[in-house]
This record gives C-alpha cells, sequence and structure tokens, in this order.
C-alpha cells in the first residue's frame, strides 16, 4: 500500500525547519526494515526510503516519516539477544554511574528496550525506562524494570517529572535517531533534566555511515543520522551544550554524546571541537559528498548482485547469516530474494519461523545452519563480523566462506 497516509513527506528540516531539504539517494520503496512476517504471502505495506541532507544545517534525515504506532508499538528487536551488546551496555552504565551519578539518583531512559542498559546500574540508582514497545516493555517489566509503555515527549516529561522528579541522568540509546519530532523531544528533556544533570545520547555516527558505505542502515526507523555539527545546533536552540563525545565500535560506528546545560560548570572535552572540525574537512557542508556516497551504494549493489548470480548454480547453497534491520535493506535494495538465499539465520527468537520483510526468505535458528551447512553465508550482520567469524570456526574449517557485503564486498 505504497503512499497510504501512514507516511508524510517532511519539507523542513528537524534540526533548523528550514526548507532546504536537497535529496542524494533513493532506496526505493520498501517494508519497513524489522516488519518481519508470518507468512510470505502477507499483505505488507510499503513506504518510499529517500535521503535528504539539510543545506542549512547538513543534517541527514529520511524525506519521510513513517508513522511511530506502525513501526514501534510491535518490537522483534530485543536488544539482549546480542551477547556483545550487553557488555557494551554494562560497561556503558559504570561508566554514567562514576563520571556523573551517587547514592539514589534518578535515571530515566527514552527507549529501554528490554532493560539491557538501566538493568545495569547499580542497586542504589533509581530507574525509569520509558518505551512504545508492548512486547518489549513488558519484557522489562519482567525484568524487573519500572516501565512507561508511551512514545517520550513533552507531556510524558512532564508527568514523569510530577510523580518522580527530575532526572540526573537522561540514556538515550539508538533512539534519538527515531524520532520525527526532535524539537518535542529536547523539549522534553528540558522539562525531566535537572540543573547539572546529564542527558546521554548513542546514535550511530554519520562520519561512519559515509566513511564505511554503511547504507543499508539507512531505514524508515532511522530518521535522522547525525553529525557532531547538527547535534550541537539542535541543543544550542534549548541553551543546552554538548559536554563530550565518545567514538565507539558498537553498530559500526557509534557515538556517545554527553549533553548538558550551558549553564553547567564542566568544561566541554576537546573531541567536540576536533570532531567537528574532522566534519568540516570530509566535506560534510558540501552536496557532493552525499552525492558520491549515492554512487557508492549503487557500485555496492552492482558488485553484491554480480558476485551472487555468479555463485548461485544448483550445487551451491547460500544463505544469510543474521536477520538484523540493515539486511533487510541490502536485500530489497539489491533485489536478492529466496530463490537465491535458501534462508537466513537468526539467533532471536521472535525472528524465527518468519519471513523477511519484503524478499519473504525464511528466517532459521542455529541449529539448522549448523545441520546443513551452506557453501556461503552472506553476512547481514556485519557490524558483528569478528564475533561471528570466530564462532563459526567449525563452518569456515569445513570449507564454509562467509560473503561480507560492507564496507566493501569481500569472500573470507
Ligand atoms: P543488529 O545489528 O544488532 O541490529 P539492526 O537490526 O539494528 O541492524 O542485529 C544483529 C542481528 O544479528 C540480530 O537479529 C541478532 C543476529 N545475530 C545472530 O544471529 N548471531 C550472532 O552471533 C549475532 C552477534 C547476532
Ligand atoms: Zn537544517
Amino acid at each position: 500500500m505504497p503512499g497510504d497516509d501512514l507516511s508524510w513527506r517532511r519539507t523542513d528540516c528537524r534540526v533548523c525547519h528550514e526548507e532546504t531539504l536537497y535529496p542524494f539517494l533513493d532506496l526505493g520503496t520498501i517494508p519497513p526494515a524489522n516488519g518481519f512476517v508470518d507468512t510470505p504471502e502477507a499483505d505488507e505495506p510499503a513506504y518510499p526510503l529517500e535521503v535528504v541532507v539539510c543545506e542549512t544545517c547538513n543534517h541527514v534525515q529520511l524525506h519521510d516519516t513513517v508513522d511511530g504506532e506502525s513501526l514501534f508499538r510491535e518490537y522483534h528487536y530485543f536488544s539482549s539477544a546480542s551477547s556483545p551488546l550487553i557488555a557494551h551496555f554494562g560497561s556503558y552504565a559504570s561508566t554514567i554511574e562514576s563520571q556523573y551519578l551517587d547514592d539514589d539518583d534518578f535515571v530515566v531512559e527514552i527507549g529501554c528496550n528490554d532493560g539491557i542498559l538501566l538493568n545495569q546500574f547499580g542497586p542504589s540508582i533509581r530507574k525509569l525506562g520509558v518505551d512504545p514497545a508492548e512486547n518489549v516493555a513488558e519484557t522489562a517489566r519482567e525484568r524487573g524494570l519500572e516501565t512507561i509503555t508511551e512514545f517520550f515527549g513533552p507531556d510524558v516529561a512532564d508527568r514523569i517529572r510530577e510523580d518522580y522528579g527530575q532526572a540526573n541522568a537522561i540514556c538515550a540509546n539508538n533512539v534519538v535517531g527515531h524520532i520525527d519530532d526532535l524539537h518535542g523531544l529536547m523539549t522534553g528533556v528540558d522539562t525531566l533534566l535537572s540543573s547539572d544533570g546529564v542527558f546521554v545520547v548513542e546514535v550511530p555516527y554519520l562520519l561512519d555511515l559515509i566513511s564505511n558505505h554503511q547504507f543499508d542502515t539507512i531505514y524508515h526507523e532511522h530518521i535522522s543520522y547525525f553529525s557532531i555539527r547538527a547535534f550541537r545546533r539542535l541543543v544550542e536552540q534549548f541553551d543546552m551544550q554538548l559536554s563530550d563525545v565518545n567514538r565507539m565500535a558498537v553498530h559500526g560506528g557509534t557515538i556517545r554524546v554527553h549533553i548538558q546545560r550551558e549553564s553547567v560548570d564542566r568544561s566541554p572535552s576537546r573531541t567536540v571541537e576536533d570532531l567537528t572540525s574532522l566534519e568540516l574537512a570530509m566535506g560534510f557542508d558540501r552536496p557532493e559528498t552525499y552525492d558520491e556516497f549515492a554512487t557508492g551504494a549503487e557500485r555496492t549493489r552492482t558488485r553484491i548482485t554480480t558476485l551472487l548470480n555468479r555463485l548461485n548454480d544448483d550445487e551451491t547453497t547460500i544463505v544469510g547469516y543474521g536477520a538484523p534491520a540493515k539486511g533487510n535493506i541490502l536485500l530489497n535494495y539489491c533485489d536478492i530474494g529466496p530463490d537465491t538465499l535458501d534462508y537466513i539465520v537468526d539467533t532471536t527468537p521472535a525472528k524465527q519461523g518468519t519471513y523477511s520483510p519484503g524478499m519473504n526468505i525464511p528466517v532459521r535458528e542455529p541449529a539448522v545452519f549448523r545441520a546443513e551447512p551452506p557453501d556461503y553465508a552472506l553476512l547481514l550482520a556485519w557490524n558483528y563480523r569478528d564475533a561471528i567469524l570466530d564462532k563459526e570456526v567449525t563452518f569456515r574449517d569445513n570449507g564454509g566462506r562467509f560473503i561480507i557485503p560492507i564496507p566493501y564486498v569481500d569472500i573470507v
């Protein structure tokens, strides 16, 4: 049902509100990347996936917004299914706790998923999760985390402030990019954050996306692709500033951004200015930079489809490895379906037994992969490349090969 009223096109920038959006990459009209379906015949909604850059503030974002109700109320992504992420959030919790928090302080997490971060804070910290996905929030509750099942915004922030008081830290991981109304988010943060509190955000970093050709991380859920420059522009409108930024390898390249009120006297780290300069040196203020990125995506598509067509004969079996959302963008954009990949293997129980959105490739459990190993496995979860290559040493020792699609098409 392309073009139904569950999606709408922006005319103005989500950060600066200027009507200066420049389209540079069209990934087609495709179903939501986490929309796994129960039957291959399902009537799947599909929406335009086009990327624009604002010529005023250079914020990279989707042209269209898909209604959050349809994307996030029932969610198949459970953070704790990926063991490397549990470790990532464990060290995240202890860092934030030792750097910013005292006993009895209050932490709110926006988009708490199954509680992977909050549950790793110490027992003396008060915690509250907010997440709109009923099924995921239920899992968080079962794990003992108090959770509000709502989209975060100014009203929810008012309510939390009334019921619990202001927060000493607000965390938001892999969720700020999902929010259409960034000014609503910041208004809520402004209400909820204590005067010397910290707002800590983790988002995929635009610089890694561009440098490593990660076009498959672009999907309807990810509305914004942040640079440091765009982040600064956003928070300055709310009298806040970036006090620190950490770059991390998780999710193929992430920034952890620390935001405080301008009145707080913790002096900003040099990394904020250094990354701002690096972004300018990389041409993030020029449309041609984004045009080149789009050309790179087309080149990757040609290479992958040429390779798979060459391998795909009657004797050779090829499967997908990992069913991340990004894998579904790659498969749809490259038009790779069940004729090419027999199945996709994934560790997430909720995805097993379903069919991938759009291309409708069956998703199977790891036991199937072990029982009948294929000749080739297309590594759709390329962000876990090292962990997966280590884990599948038996498959590789027996002659199985991984096809790596990103950053460069390669066989190992
Ligand atoms: P991830 O890259 O975390 O997310 P996104 O959906 O945002 O692109 O998804 C990784 C997927 O890969 C997830 O469905 C779990 C799966 N996976 C495996 O099947 N095996 C593994 O060893 C690992 C690490 C992940
Ligand atoms: Zn803008």
